[in-house]
């Protein structure tokens, strides 16, 4: 210990030691970084950034621009602190409208990690590299010279920063999970790349060829909104407001009450500066939970454009933080603008308070549903007493609710241009009415046990829809979409495909055996066919073929929700019969064609429930598991499993027939309509073929109602 009693001599500590420490306030982890150096491109005016990281940053961040780059004659004092090409006096700071004035990010970044910069201005002939130690140029090899050196490239530039922290070693040491700094790089990626619509965004690890972000210059907002999360594009709604008074307008997108999260995610631009505001996020949640079911949170996307002058960017060095005038006021008036825009867009729901009362209709995913007052036994609807299939359930729930925003597992991008085609196809025959109608319906009840038809609400209008029609198309276009990237559903037991279409062919009123080839050698070419194709099946379909032509798995088209196996016998059949094996394109469509019928659901036959074949030889009960997905669930395949195995060998009792039903609608409501509602481009067929009837008009009903 040194003695407290005598003073030490105050000595100027060395530049290095400054500037390593002033670092340290400006990063503080990669992410900080890359916001840093993402800023730069976008304040050169880039329309192209491609990002590639290692190590969650900590080995590797490299940025790559189209901008305006940095003059030769630059590059020399480039990175010492406080050099900047966007400030020049103090005034300016008022005025702002670039990320960067305080010339201070490069430098820090260069006081711990080594950093190259390879630059080309339009006007230069070629590009320079340079790299940087301390603030200062160094030679790129020992006893080379330092000054930047000449070489080929683009106009642009390329900050490559790599060892991070490779010199502050408590650092180094607190940034233990790679995987967590690559999350948080992600987290400042996907904020600019959503808010800056006009510049394309790239983000990936170095070595692969998948892209984690990935928007296009030309995508408004939404697109971007829809590229990085999903589905949920289709549940936001659109705010935009001025206020003349205080100096300020607002912009964005905000979830509506049919849609939640475990956790907020609020996006929040202020003059396009990716900022937080812990009071306008706790404004927005508190306004929220009248909306929404408890402990769930929203998706708000906010971008606050204020009069400069009334804005202090200047409060933190990591700019993170913003002050601004009359801020308690700003924050009111935004928080009433989402309370009106949520009130408005809930329209439909004040109106079903009304209707509720006559326990007729719903159009809020919390409330009853019309079963529910048909069938008030209906364990479905009521507290399930069952707890292992209530677990499941709520475990499906959750997982189709957060997959649309959790990061999405790494995808094979498709380039085949036959599948590329078949999209493409999808929206030139597309009923725009009808697709709005769906996205923008709620679920009102299954009609009949055993018919395949519901009823959703639309505005005020009610409408009768042929699920099971829609459903054959919506799993056709799963399968067009998911194609090379499908989950997997594992028959407990491999299915022989031999016996099966033996027994589809026995089954089939056209077969007979006279003028055809004996069903044996039918069901043998079926079999051979799979067997040569079984590569094909596999990698692009997920469906596996052993040597021993049995069938082992099944595509996985949406989470929770799988095939009623007694279609298996016909879908393999017809797999043989229907499909064309010559042609590409001609195979992926009819091949997806027909996992558009085997996976469309049909209510449950009990009559014809109980097969010939033998159980012990096909068991038909599965578990469906995402093993191509990085978030293995693997509570939701155990439990699903076993909610999904099924009796063929008994009759049903009426307790198993009320719960098949129940288990039935329930997909019908919790996974079919909400992906209608999510992921379906309506064909003009299906609206033309009276497959979906407007059947009332919910204000002339009330009025009859009334009057009884
Ligand atoms: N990607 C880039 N393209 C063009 N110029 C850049 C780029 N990155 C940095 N610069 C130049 O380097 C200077 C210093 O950058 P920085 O340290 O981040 O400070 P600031 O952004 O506050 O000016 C900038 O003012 C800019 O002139
Ligand atoms: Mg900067």
């Amino acid at each position: 210990m040194t003695d407290k009693t005598i003073p030490r001599p105050i000595r100027r500590l060395d530049e290095t030691v400054v500037n390593r420490i002033a670092a340290g306030e400006i990063i503080n982890r990669p992410a900080n970084a890359l916001k840093e150096l993402l800023e730069n491109s976008l304040d050169a005016g880039a329309s192209n950034i491609q990002i590639t990281i290692k190590d969650g940053g900590l080995k590797l961040l490299q940025i790559l621009d189209n901008g305006h780059g940095i003059r030769r004659e630059d590059m020399a004092i480039v990175c010492e602190r406080f050099t900047t090409s966007k400030l020049k006096n103090f005034e300016d700071l008022s005025n702002i409208n670039t990320y960067g004035f305080r010339g201070e990010a490069l430098a820090s970044i260069s006081h711990v990690a080594h950093v190259t910069i390879t630059t080309k201005t339009a006007d230069s002939n070629c590009a320079y590299r340079a790299c940087y130690s301390d603030g200062k140029l160094v030679p790129a090899k020992p006893g080379a010279s330092a000054e930047p050196k000449a070489c080929a490239g683009n106009t642009g530039t390329q900050i490559t920063v790599e060892d991070l922290f490779y010199n502050v070693p408590t650092r180094r040491k607190a940034l233990r999970n790679p995987s967590d700094e690559y999350n948080r790089i992600l987290d400042v990626v996907n904020r600019y790349a959503i808010h800056n619509s006009g510049v394309s965004i790239t983000c990936k690890k170095q070595g692969s060829n998948q892209s984690e972000v990935n928007t296009l210059s030309t995508a408004p907002i939404l697109d971007n909104i829809r590229q990085i999360y999903g589905s949920t594009a289709s549940e936001l709604l659109e705010l935009s407001k001025s206020f003349r008074k205080l100096e300020f307008e607002v912009h964005g997108y905000i979830s509506n009450a049919n849609y939640n999260l475990k956790k907020m995610i609020f996006l929040l631009f202020i003059n396009h500066r990716a900022v937080e505001n812990a009071s306008l996020k706790k404004t927005i949640e508190s306004i929220y939970t009248t909306y929404l079911p408890k402990n769930t949170h929203p998706f708000v996307y906010l971008s606050l454009e204020i009069s400069p002058q009334n804005v202090d960017v200047n409060v933190h060095p990591t700019k993170r933080e913003v002050r601004f005038l009359n801020e308690d006021e700003v924050v009111t008036a935004i928080g009433d603008t989402i309370q009106e825009r949520l009130a408005s867009a809930n329209n439909s729901r004040a109106f079903l308070t009304q209707v509720l009362n006559y326990k007729l209709v719903r159009t809020d995913s919390q409330a009853q549903t019309l079963d529910s007052f048909w069938n008030p036994d209906n364990a479905f609807n009521k507290q399930p007493k069952d707890n292992s299939r209530n677990l499941s359930n709520s475990l499906i729930n959750n997982n189709v609710r957060s997959s649309n925003l959790k990061r999405k597992r790494e995808r094979f991008d498709v380039r085949l241009t036959s599948i590329l085609t078949l999209r493409k196809r999808l929206k030139e025959v597309e009923h725009k009415g009808l697709t709005e109608l769906l996205a923008n319906h709620t679920f009102v009840g299954c009609v009949d046990d055993s018919l395949t038809l519901a009823l959703v609400q639309h505005q005020t209008k009610l409408y009768m829809i042929n699920y099971n029609v829609l459903s054959e198309e919506l799993f056709y276009q799963l399968a067009l979409f998911e194609f090379h990237n499908f989950g997997f559903i594992h028959l407990s037991v491999p299915a022989p495909i031999r016996e099966l279409t033996i027994f589809a062919l026995e089954s089939c009123d056209h077969y007979e055996s006279e003028d055809l080839k004996p069903k044996e050698e039918i069901s043998q070419i079926i079999v051979d066919q799979l067997i040569a194709r079984k590569e094909m099946l596999l990698e692009y379909f997920s469906i596996t073929i052993t040597e021993n032509g049995e069938l082992a798995t099944l595509p996985l088209m949406l989470k929770g929700y799988a095939p009623n196996l007694d279609k298996l016998p016909t879908f393999l059949l017809r797999l043989g019969t229907e499909v064309d094996w010559e042609t590409e394109i001609g195979c992926f469509e009819t091949l997806s064609r027909e996992l558009g019928l085997f996976y469309a659901p049909e209510p449950p036959n009990f009559s014809n429930i109980s097969t010939s074949i033998d159980d012990n030889q096909f068991d038909n009960s599965m578990d469906i598991c995402d093993t191509s997905n990085v978030n293995k669930d693997n509570s939701l395949s155990s439990s699903k499993g076993k909610s999904l195995e099924k009796e063929t060998n008994s009759t049903f009792t009426e307790q198993q027939k009320k719960a098949e039903i129940a288990r039935y609608k329930w997909q019908i409501e919790h996974l079919i309509f909400p992906t209608l509602k999510s992921q379906f481009i309506a064909p003009k067929s299906i609206a033309e073929n009276g497959h979906v009837l407007q059947i009332a008009n919910l204000p002339d009903l009330y009025r009859i109602f009334e009057r009884c």
